[in-house]
């Protein structure tokens, strides 16, 4: 079978040459930004990822026996297993992004020799830009290129997926995989996470650029807010099908809906169903802003975006909403919001080119004066998807 992922020869992290042998393969997947649609996906809404310029890379070699061994460069740890013992790690949680993808392959019936891994990467852990999906990836595209399973791309986005939900107990939706295997460079991903289509839409950014501005709060609570919050957006869907049999996600659901059937049901559940009704509406809204280059009424939705995530289906935290308020009244910033699961990582904003050092100054200052915690800032480039680099 053909190799699904053409070879683009690309930069190797240099604390990855020792592990390169003669048989070894060089793989590359990227993290992600998402620009509006937060917490849609798994209510089979839209989304509008980007994958960017930091990635996680692993270079992996193929063995004679049936041992597998797994480093992390950057962690200075390894993991050792064999073929036939795939099993969650208990102890150390990084490998488990690794292990959750083997057994995937194992489930869909292929055949895995013993091999070297050894991973790194450049995308900061814990800051919503999606680096554990980059690792899912990355381990998805080297193992089909070692056995030749051939597997499309859309494949290995969803043993991705499936990993960081068996393994890593998340119930993710599709987008930090899709974005990470499917990126391409200066576009953004418009995808319906329900019918899987998706579009290229150029970002023409005219004299701005995305600026990430990182809280340095690491997300620890996500993941169990996270599988509460998807488990809310179900119950709301519940209480409509008893009076609506068609509807099958929110992507179906009305406002008139959630003010008859949820609103006098749970007022908690009716705040979380409508922030992604809304949201859904804005992403498309957003979508018509971008082709009309108006970058101001784009950023606006940004802000909206954050007051709902914060507010309705609050998954933000006192930081995040900190570093939004100081942006909001600034003449150079159009628009900006906390992006990813929440409860800590970054906001996506984006910046008037000639005002960003200014504006990382400024923000590093008041964040430390008023959180007591530094703050970390990153000019983010749209690059492409995974790939195979040597
Ligand atoms: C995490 C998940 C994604 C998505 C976002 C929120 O990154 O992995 O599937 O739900 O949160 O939009």
């Amino acid at each position: 079978m053909k190799a699904t992922f053409v070879k683009q020869e690309g930069t190797v992290p240099y604390q990855l040459k020792e592990f390169i042998k003669d048989n070894s393969l060089i793989v590359r997947s990227p993290g992600r930004i998402n620009l509006i649609g937060e917490h849609t996906d798994y209510n089979d809404g839209y989304v509008l990822p980007a994958a960017i310029d930091k990635a996680a890379y692993i270079v992996i070699t193929p063995g004679n026996d049936n041992k597998i061994h797994l480093q992390s460069v950057d962690m200075n740890e390894s993991y050792s297993t064999t073929v036939d013992d795939i099993i969650k790690s208990v102890d150390q949680s990084w490998p488990n992004y690794l292990l959750g993808v083997i057994a995937q392959f194992i489930k869909a019936g292929i055949n895995i020799p013993g091999f070297h891994a050894a991973l790194t990467g450049d995308i900061p852990l814990g800051a919503g830009l999606s680096s554990s999906a980059a690792v899912e990836c990355a381990m998805a595209l080297a193992l089909n290129e070692i056995t030749h399973a051939g597997f499309d791309k859309l494949r290995l986005v969803r043993m991705a997926q499936k990993a960081e939900h068996e393994f890593a107990g998340v119930q993710c939706g599709i987008m930090d995989q899709f974005a990470s295997v499917f990126g391409k460079k200066d576009h953004v991903i418009r995808l319906d996470c329900r019918s899987l289509e998706y579009e290229y839409e150029p970002l023409n950014m005219n004299g701005y650029h995305l600026v990430l501005l990182d809280t340095n709060v690491k997300h620890s609570l996500a993941s169990t807010e996270y599988n509460v919050r998807r488990k809310q957006c179900e119950t709301g869907v519940a209480m409509i099908q008893q009076h609506h049999h068609e509807v099958k996600s929110l992507r179906d659901v009305t406002m008139d809906m959630l003010d008859k059937y949820v609103l006098p049901e749970d007022i908690v559940v009716y705040q979380r169903c409508k922030y992604v009704v809304e949201e859904n509406n804005r992403l498309l809204e957003g979508c018509k802003d971008l082709e009309a280059n108006d970058l101001v009424a784009f950023g606006n939705k940004m802000f909206e975006t954050h007051h709902g995530l914060s507010k309705l289906y609050e998954v933000s935290c006192p930081e995040l909403d900190f570093l939004v308020t100081l942006v909001k009244d600034n003449p150079d910033v159009l628009g900006a919001r906390m992006m990813g699961g929440g409860f800590g990582g970054c906001t996506l904003n984006i910046v008037k080119e000639e005002a960003i050092s200014k504006l990382i100054d400024d923000t590093t200052a008041a964040y430390k004066t008023a959180m007591g915690k530094e703050l970390k800032a990153y000019i983010v480039n749209i690059e492409d998807g995974s790939s195979v680099i040597g």
